[in-house]
């Protein structure tokens, strides 16, 4: 059989624990040998321990719990041909040419290139004679298959990247308890939530919670727009509500670019309205605990369909993430949603907001 390699890398999210199980147990289901491969990338530079092999009860009972039971990281080293010229030697001391990438456009696009440099790197192993001969030619190519864990919702090509629903509902539930103690106090709140350049989250939570203003990258609001959301909350409080939630994606941007912070809009409602306001900033609790029932179901789903899309790999095929449209798990070329994600962050640098949303395909 096979030697399969799994490893997640980039943030965390919810459900990355499922994919990862499921691609274990698919891989042994298929009798293949399936590697973990600890912290990311940077366990792939530097080997060792970090490369262990694993059995059917490895991932058990994990399929609920959140972050990555094999660690993960931003890793710095394999930015650098070195870094990645390691990497390949100590994949190849384990036998292992077939890689699931569980992590988000910054991990995938590091596979891609990985994958494109592989033959070059096995040259250079050859030359300095790290590897054998006959290992140059029984691993001469490398097959990648990507799965998108992030709980921004930013890919393109997917419906939903892995994380995204639990972080979502880890959204609601502070909202939720947010609303009882500003009912309470007749205040306003104004939650900042994850997302990077995305709005996603902060949009669909704002839909999901009946928040009075949402605030996203993709749609950075008229010069004037403090005048607006202030007529707008004071008209919530004039029909007799006793609380206002505003909802700011951190990635939120005005027409030129510019960052628009909690902060600023609390000292605008406070000023102009004189509501009590305060800020609730979310941070890392929309990456923590459980995994909702979507991303377990979601997370194992693309773990089975990752390896059984290694399965078929030929020595020229191209490395593809596995994606989700309209609910069929589906194979994508991993290179074209790279570019799109490359398009996405052109789109937005041109300040072209709306069209990067399109790109995406969470618009
Ligand atoms: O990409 C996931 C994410 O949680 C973003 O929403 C956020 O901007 C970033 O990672 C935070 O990064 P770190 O965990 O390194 O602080």
């Amino acid at each position: 059989g096979r030697s399969l390699g799994v490893f997640t890398s980039g943030g965390d999210a919810q459900g990355m624990n499922a994919a990862l199980r499921a691609a274990v147990r698919m891989g042994i289901y298929l009798g293949c040998k399936v590697y973990l491969i600890y912290e990311g990338y940077q366990g792939m530079v530097d080997g060792g321990n970090n490369i262990q092999l694993a059995t059917w009860a490895t991932v058990s009972g994990i399929i609920g719990a959140g972050g990555t039971l094999i660690g993960s990281a931003r890793c710095m080293d394999f930015k650098e041909r070195p870094g990645r010229l390691r990497a390949a030697k100590n994949l190849i001391s384990f036998g292992i040419n077939n890689l699931v990438c569980i992590g988000g456009d910054g991990s995938l696009t590091g596979a891609n290139l990985f994958k494109q440099e592989w033959s070059s790197l096995l040259d250079e192993l050859t030359e300095t004679k790290q590897i054998t001969e006959e290992e140059r030619e029984n691993y001469s190519f490398l097959n990648i298959v990507g799965l998108v864990g992030s709980i921004d919702n930013d890919f393109c090509g997917t419906d939903m990247t892995i994380g995204a629903d639990s972080a979502l509902h880890r959204i609601i539930e502070a909202v939720d308890a947010i609303v009882t103690t500003a009912f309470s106090h007749q205040r306003c709140f104004v939650m900042e939530v994850m997302g990077r350049h995305c709005g996603y989250l902060a949009l669909a939570a704002g839909l999901a919670s009946d928040a009075d203003w949402i605030m996203i990258p993709e749609n950075p609001p008229e010069k004037g727009w403090e005048d607006k959301l202030c007529k707008r909350l004071a008209l919530q409080r004039e029909l007799g509500h006793r609380l206002n939630i505003v909802l700011i994606a951190e990635g939120a941007i005005d027409k030129e670019g510019k960052p628009i912070s909690a902060d600023y809009i609390k000292d605008i409602i406070k000023k102009r309205l004189k509501i009590d306001t305060r800020v609730t900033i979310l941070g890392h609790v929309q990456r923590g605990g459980a995994a909702s029932a979507f991303d377990r179901v979601l997370g194992t789903r693309m773990g089975a369909e990752a390896v059984l899309a290694l399965m078929n790999a030929t020595p020229d095929s191209e490395p593809v993430v596995i994606s989700l449209n309209g609910n069929q798990t589906c194979r994508i070329p991993l290179m074209e949603s790279v570019e799109k994600t490359k398009a996405v962050a052109k789109a937005m640098e041109d300040k072209d907001f709306l069209r990067a949303a399109e790109l995406r395909g969470t618009s």
